[in-house]
């Protein structure tokens, strides 16, 4: 499918940076689900100024999906010329919106495997979230999933929804715990559809302040450094009730996944 209509959403800054979204492509890289599927196709909706978060992608997803696709789809015209040199067999730019159109040299398939758009939805407004993320979800294949969210600038902080076709299964999120003074530090950075949420008598609300007064009740772990210190408020958290969904292992790296009913 070329997209003949008009793609659905608007332009909005560019801003990207190398590295940006480590945090996110991390997590996507413990996924097992792009392992069993012979040639995964991913897209990197929203790139920006510049593709360099497409090429991160696809480097990352290759060391666990060899023969995975990436295309990047940007509704700005001038971003998807400027990125087309880049064009490979297995790495495509094309100009499109939430609708997700495949271009000529994918067209073997008809829908797509992964959805990783960061930091596009917060330039919008709360209500459009919805019918954007119902849009993605209708060009999903089965198995697939949308990775929905922001991060800042650097990539020290970020936050995601993951949801596949029949609606969002999680919230992560994920920092840099070396010198991180409270776990809420997250909420400058949340997906578009929990920043306004975030207010007392809110799911979200609690569950950042439960993870700050773990985080400081764990204070005596920060000896054996921030990272133990942090699988004991995970550990924490689950005994509180939170179905907290991941592993130390991820714990480890200052990333925790809750079921996203638990916040919403
Ligand atoms: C802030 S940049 C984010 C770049 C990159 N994803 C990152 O996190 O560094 C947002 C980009 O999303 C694009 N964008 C906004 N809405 C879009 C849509 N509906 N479909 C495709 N691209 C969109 C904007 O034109 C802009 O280039």
């Amino acid at each position: 499918m070329v997209a003949l209509k008009k793609p659905v959403g608007a332009i909005t800054r560019g801003t990207t940076n190398p590295n940006r979204l480590r945090r996110v492509d991390r997590y996507l890289t413990s996924l097992t689900f792009l392992k069993d599927i012979p040639q995964p196709l991913a897209v990197d909706l929203g790139y920006g100024r510049t593709p360099v978060t497409a090429v991160e992608l696809l480097s990352r997803l290759e060391k666990v999906a060899p023969r995975v696709r990436v295309l990047g789809v940007e509704i700005d015209p001038e971003r998807v010329q400027e990125a087309k040199p880049l064009e490979h067999s297995r790495l495509s730019f094309t100009h499109g919106g939430f609708e997700i159109p495949i271009p000529p040299e994918f067209s073997d398939r008809k829908d797509v495997d992964l959805i990783r758009s960061l930091n596009v939805l917060r330039q919008y407004s709360e209500s459009e979230v919805e019918s954007a993320w119902a849009l993605m979800q209708s060009r999903l294949s089965k198995t697939g999933l949308i990775i929905e969210g922001t991060s800042d600038e650097i990539g020290r902080v970020a936050s995601w929804v993951t949801l596949d076709k029949s609606g969002p299964l999680s919230f992560t999120s994920s920092l840099r715990l070396q010198g991180l003074e409270k776990p809420s530090k997250v909420q400058e950075r949340l997906p578009k559809i929990l920043i306004h949420k975030n207010v007392s008598g809110n799911n979200i609300h609690r569950y950042l302040k439960d993870l700050d007064r773990e985080w400081e009740r764990a204070s005596g772990f920060g000896a054996f450094g921030s990272a133990q210190r942090f699988v004991q408020v995970a550990k924490a958290m689950l005994l509180a009730g939170w179905p907290i969904e991941n592993k130390p292992k991820r714990w480890r790296l200052g990333e925790l996944s809750v079921e996203f009913q638990a916040i919403s």
